[in-house]
């Protein structure tokens, strides 16, 4: 891969958290052979919950963060607890203290606060043509394939790579050719709440790392959302496109392409087999975070809790800094916890059995937080527990 003469200075003299971003992304540069280093408008960084990273992240971090700033636009993912309310989500003294020397590294490095999944819903979004370095699957699906934005799914070190440098190689979706559709998925069934999130199930199952075009699909913006999680959850897929609803839907489909249909039998299949018939000890709304739109809808159901089960509606502290006027009506929900979410928080330490609506909470949260999940649509998951 060419490097610039200030890049080769970034990587022989630059401080030590620059040398080892530059050394990060010259390895990928090589392996997935680009040509080149560009410069990115923004970055978004996970490896945030002390939960994942451990004491290990820390470390990782404290040696990054010496005398080294961001030179992008940064954002990050969530922590493991409500910077605010983690008193009220059970978490120690101790864990909050580690979560918080984390956060405070990213700050000392020039990362916004932020602390969400959907840094596109907190004033971190790109425009159409950009070229950013972004981890987070969700987020990636999203830039790629709603906002018509540039990145490879980026893992936490490279994405800080390209924070602490202001550059990402140029391989995969930074290059035309490689944003094109891989396999035509046909929808034969309408699509309401929950079934997003299964469509995505399904068909990241199949598609792997490909890039699916869809047909016969209307979607909302927080159902792409959806759908794009549930897509980078059973699969790794960074980009997909909706036949005249996403951005570059029109010169997708270049050669003749393998078909495959799902309708409602395929996808009731899937959420049957994402969920059991367990009571909930939590009903865990917001994966990927909630959206105002999506915030608007739960408060203009003027739904109030009565039943025991605890209810937790998870946003970016940005989106809940906009949604004051809604919040006695939230509320009255359930808990509105910002900065994290059912899956980066240790919620293995207080329950078994959780409902979602999200294709990718219900992926998760057997894995990696050994819990049972109840999986349907919001409607129904507040009449049934709220
Ligand atoms: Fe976001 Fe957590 Fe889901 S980070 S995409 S709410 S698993």
């Amino acid at each position: 891969m060419h490097l610039t003469a200030e890049q080769e200075e970034l990587l022989e003299n630059g401080r030590f958290g620059e040398r080892k971003a530059m050394e990060i992304l010259c390895a990928l540069g090589d392996i997935f052979g680009a040509d080149r280093l560009v410069p990115i408008s923004s970055a978004h960084v996970s490896g945030v919950s002390y939960k994942t990273i451990g004491d290990a992240g820390i470390e990782f971090l404290t040696d990054m963060a010496q005398g080294t700033r961001v030179r992008a636009r940064t954002t990050a993912n969530p922590t493991a607890m409500d910077r605010q309310r983690w008193k009220e989500m059970g978490i120690s003294d101790d864990f909050a203290q580690k979560q918080l020397e984390i956060v405070g590294l990213y700050e000392k490095m020039g990362v916004e606060e932020s602390w969400t999944c959907t840094p596109y819903l907190a004033g971190n979004r790109p425009s159409r043509g950009d070229i950013i370095a972004w981890a987070e699957s969700s987020a990636v699906a999203f830039a790629n394939s709603v906002i018509g934005a540039r990145t490879n799914r980026e893992g936490g070190p490279s994405a800080l790579a390209s924070a602490l440098t202001g550059l990402t190689p140029r391989y995969g979706l930074h290059i035309d050719g490689n944003r094109k559709a891989t396999v035509i998925v046909e929808v034969s069934s309408p699509l309401k709440g929950k079934d997003f999130a299964s469509l995505g199930c399904v068909v990241g199952e199949f598609a792997g790392d490909g890039v699916p075009y869809f047909r016969g699909l209307s979607a909302s913006e927080s159902e792409m959302k959806s759908l794009g999680a549930a897509l980078a959850s059973t699969g790794s897929i960074p980009l997909f496109h909706i036949e005249d609803v996403t951005p570059e839907h029109k010169n997708a489909v270049a050669d003749e392409l393998e078909r495959i249909d799902i309708g409602r039998e395929e996808l009731d299949e899937k959420a049957e087999e994402l969920g059991t018939e367990e009571e909930p000890d939590i009903v865990a709304i917001g994966c990927p975070h909630l959206s105002m739109e999506e915030l608007k809808d739960l408060a203009g159901r003027r739904m109030k809790k009565r039943k025991g089960t605890e209810i937790w509606l998870c946003t970016s502290r940005h989106v809940y800094s906009q949604a004051r006027g809604l919040l006695d009506q939230l509320e009255d929900i359930g808990k509105v916890l910002c900065d994290t979410c059912m899956v980066v928080c240790p919620i293995e330490d207080r329950s078994r059995v959780v409902a979602t609506d999200s294709g990718k909470a219900a992926f998760y949260l057997p894995k990696f937080c050994s819990q049972e999940v109840v999986f349907d649509d919001v409607g129904s998951l507040m009449r049934r527990f709220l």
